[in-house]
């Protein structure tokens, strides 16, 4: 490294002025490559969570926008570094002038960042008042963010589910968000953009999916604790499909089969599961934790914490803190065997 020696005179710093320069703009554009190839890495891979894979016109319109924004500001960026770098390698002029003129300051200085912003602001509205209109014949879906978890209700259908979202493709979808503790946000990258979830006021958001799948919802507004594994999937179906998947889930659960689930059924209560969980049909009623009515079909456990089977189940309910550290739930006492049945009987509510 280079240091500037006390004696240094006028000349000695004409000298190395410019050697020092061109290293400090190569390790520049060096560091800022790397951090392009880094971010780049992270949307090459795990398209069900991406905003440059809109699966849906609201996150089209988004990603169209990016698009315009990253080439637009993409070119300021290239062509204001360019000057800095000719800047600095020009050799200075007599009394410190502008060689390009007073005119070229004004003109790519005010006048050009003015029209580009301008050109960007109008771009933005349109985005915003497209995102925002009201579409005809929606499916309405009440979500209620909690520390951390998906309430989850289709107030037309009569349905309570929770950390998992299901919906017909093509058809739009008017969601009304609201918190039960602190903020929230609702973002699924894949079909739109995020809205927060706030304490005592409803906010809106319309989506639409364009085409059956399987995306990821995450919570974008760090709420504290294991405000990360606060996620959901959505599943959208075809229009028959989802009418199936509403009729499965509307009614309550039917009595235990077998004389296992019966046990587990009896565990379930015994371990006053109850208090916080609701299941349909059931005495069970608690609406401090997620509802675990056919919460055999979901795909996973503690909001897309760990995938749902029978295994992860056991060893959830035994101690949820090892999948998902800082969550409400407490450990349980409950013995393998009675982990067992009751896995069994909650993966039987399908
Ligand atoms: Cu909920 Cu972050």
């Amino acid at each position: 490294m280079w240091r500037r020696p006390s004696h240094a005179n006028n000349e000695l710093d004409m000298y190395w002025a410019p050697i020092v320069r061109r290293r400090v703009i190569f390790r520049t554009m060096l560091l800022g490559a790397a951090l392009a190839a880094v971010a780049g890495a992270g949307c090459v891979e795990h398209h069900e969570q991406s905003m440059l894979h809109p699966a849906g016109p609201a996150a089209a319109r988004i990603d169209q926008l990016w698009w315009f924004l990253l080439i637009v500001c993409g070119g300021v960026f290239l062509v204001t570094m360019g000057l800095l770098v000719a800047a600095l390698a020009a050799r200075p002029t007599p009394n410190n002038e502008s060689p390009l003129g007073m005119r070229f300051i004004v003109g790519s200085g005010i006048v050009l960042p003015g029209i580009i912003l301008l050109v960007i602001l109008i771009h933005s509205l349109q985005a915003t008042v497209a995102l925002k209109a009201s579409q005809a014949e929606p499916l309405a879906i009440r979500v209620i963010g909690h520390k951390w978890w998906w309430e989850v209700h289709y107030p037309q259908q009569n349905i309570t589910t929770a950390n998992e979202i299901h919906l017909p493709a093509g058809r739009p979808v008017r969601f009304e968000l609201r918190a039960a503790d602190v903020i929230h946000s609702f973002w699924v990258p894949n079909l739109g953009g995020k809205m927060d979830l706030l304490p005592e006021h409803d906010t809106i958001l319309w989506l639409q999916a364009d085409h059956p799948g399987v995306w990821r919802g995450q919570c974008a507004e760090y709420c504290g604790g294991p405000h990360a594994q606060m996620a959901f999937p959505v599943v959208v179906h075809e229009e028959e499909d989802f009418a199936a998947w509403v009729e499965a889930n509307q009614g309550p659960v039917s009595e235990p089969e077998t004389a296992r689930l019966q046990t587990g059924h009896d565990v379930f209560f015994r371990a006053a599961c109850h208090n916080c969980h609701a299941i349909r049909g059931t005495e069970a009623a608690g609406r401090i934790g997620p509802d675990l009515t056919h919460m055999g079909s979901r795909r996973t456990l503690g909001a897309a914490a760990v995938v749902n089977d029978h295994e992860r189940l056991v060893a959830w309910i035994s101690d949820p803190q090892v999948d998902k550290p800082g969550n409400f739930m407490p450990r349980s006492s409950l013995s393998r065997e009675e982990l067992e049945t009751l896995a069994d009987y909650l993966l039987s509510l399908k």
